[in-house]
Parts: C-alpha cells; structure tokens; sequence
C-alpha cells in the first residue's frame, strides 16, 4: 500500500519534471493549477478579458466610485469605449466646437496641449516632438498640413477623446471642455482659427 503511494507520487514527479522541462523562451510550459495565478475571488486592480464579472455592473472588478466623487463629465463610466468605431469617427463630423474661440480658451488649450501632446506633435504641432526627434516614434501628421487642416473638428475631438491608431486616448485625462479648447489650439496653430493665438497675450 505505502509502496503504490511511493510509486504514484514518483511517476507523478517525472511527468511534472520531464513536462516542464519544454518550458523556455518564450513558452512557459504547461499551467497545472491556473488558479495559483488567477485568483477565484475578484481582484479589484486585475482584469481578467476572457472573465467578465458578472455581478458588477458593466463587467468590471472594481466598482464605480460613489456618486459625487469624481468631477462630473470626467468619467463616463459604460459609456466609455477605448475601441474606435469607424461609423462614430464619421459621425463625429458634424459635432461643432460648443466653446467660442476667446484668447482664454485657446491660451488654455495652449497649456493642456503642452502638458499632454508635445512629446510627439512638437511644439507647434509639425510632428517633431522629442520622442519623434529621438527616433522612438513615427512622426505624427502636421498640423499645417493639408489633411489635419481640413480635418473637421468633430473628427479631431473624437480621436482625441477615444485615440487614433498610435496615439492614445485622452477621454479620461481631458475632459471634453478641455478636448475643445485644445482644438481651437490646434487651429491657432495652423492659422485656421479665427482668433490667433499672439492676441491672447
Ligand atoms: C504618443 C504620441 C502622441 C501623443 C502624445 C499625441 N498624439 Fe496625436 N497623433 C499621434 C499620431 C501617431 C497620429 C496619427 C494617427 C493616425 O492617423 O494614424 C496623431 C493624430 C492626431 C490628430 C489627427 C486626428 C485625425 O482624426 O486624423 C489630432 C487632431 C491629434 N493627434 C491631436 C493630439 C492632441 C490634441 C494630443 C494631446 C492631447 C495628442 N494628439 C497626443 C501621436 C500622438
């Protein structure tokens, strides 16, 4: 009896070793127990795709945070959708600027755009920020070209609010007052807005 015991943990034991002996590289063998990584309970900071919670709202571990708490118009928790849909993008080009373009709008989309897009639209927007100037990143289109000069605004709000191909999304960093006022910014900077950007100073 203790001998069969004996055997079985063995022979188990050299399957374990002689199996796991295919991990490497890029392989990580097989998984035995997945749930020593992937907890049963709900990890608030982990998000498991292919395991939608099912008993918070919009199939997320953490939980909404309390009415109030955030600055109304910042989240827009369900809603919220990082995946860009051709179908809205095109629709988007009817929404117009809400904000006039006065010299505090565009002198404060100046100062969110220097915060938040530089690094790669450059100073003024001709593509050669430093990570482009370093090699670490194609060039983004100019703004004094003709395709973002012509470019509806609508369509520029919503790739800055849900992203574009290689640029991120800044719909949970601005909210959409800000996304406008860097929009009247990038038109002082191509010069089709109609208020330039030296008259705010
Ligand atoms: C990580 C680099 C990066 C950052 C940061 C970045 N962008 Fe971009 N942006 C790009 C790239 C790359 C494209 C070209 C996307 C494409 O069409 O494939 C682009 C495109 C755009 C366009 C044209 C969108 C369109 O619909 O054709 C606008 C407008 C724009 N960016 C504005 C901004 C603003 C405003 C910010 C800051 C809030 C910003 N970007 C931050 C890389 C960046």
């Amino acid at each position: 009896m203790r001998l069969s015991i004996l055997y079985t943990s063995l022979i188990i034991g050299a399957i374990t070793v002689i199996s796991s002996c295919s991990a490497g590289g890029e392989n990580t063998g097989y998984e035995y127990a997945p749930n020593m990584y992937n907890s049963f309970a709900y990890e608030p900071m982990t998000q498991l795709e292919e395991e939608p919670n099912t008993i918070n709202p919009h199939g997320m571990n953490m939980r909404e945070p309390v009415k109030n708490t955030v600055a109304r118009g910042q989240f827009d928790y369900g809603k919220y959708d990082m995946k860009v849909s051709n179908e809205s993008y095109e629709a988007s080009a009817s929404l117009k600027n809400p904000l006039p373009a006065s010299p505090k709008n565009i002198a404060q989309g100046n100062r969110l755009y220097n915060v938040n897009c530089t690094p790669c639209h450059g100073e003024k927007g001709a593509g050669d920020g430093t990570i482009v100037a370093a090699g670490k990143f194609p060039p983004p289109p100019d703004y004094n070209s003709d395709r973002i000069k012509t470019t509806p605004d609508g369509k520029m709000f919503y790739s800055i609010k849900y992203g574009k191909n290689l640029m991120g999304a800044y719909g949970t960093t601005l909210t959409p007052e800000e996304i406008w006022q860097v929009v009247h910014y990038i038109h002082s900077v191509n010069g089709t807005a109609p208020v330039a950007l030296s008259s705010s100073k």
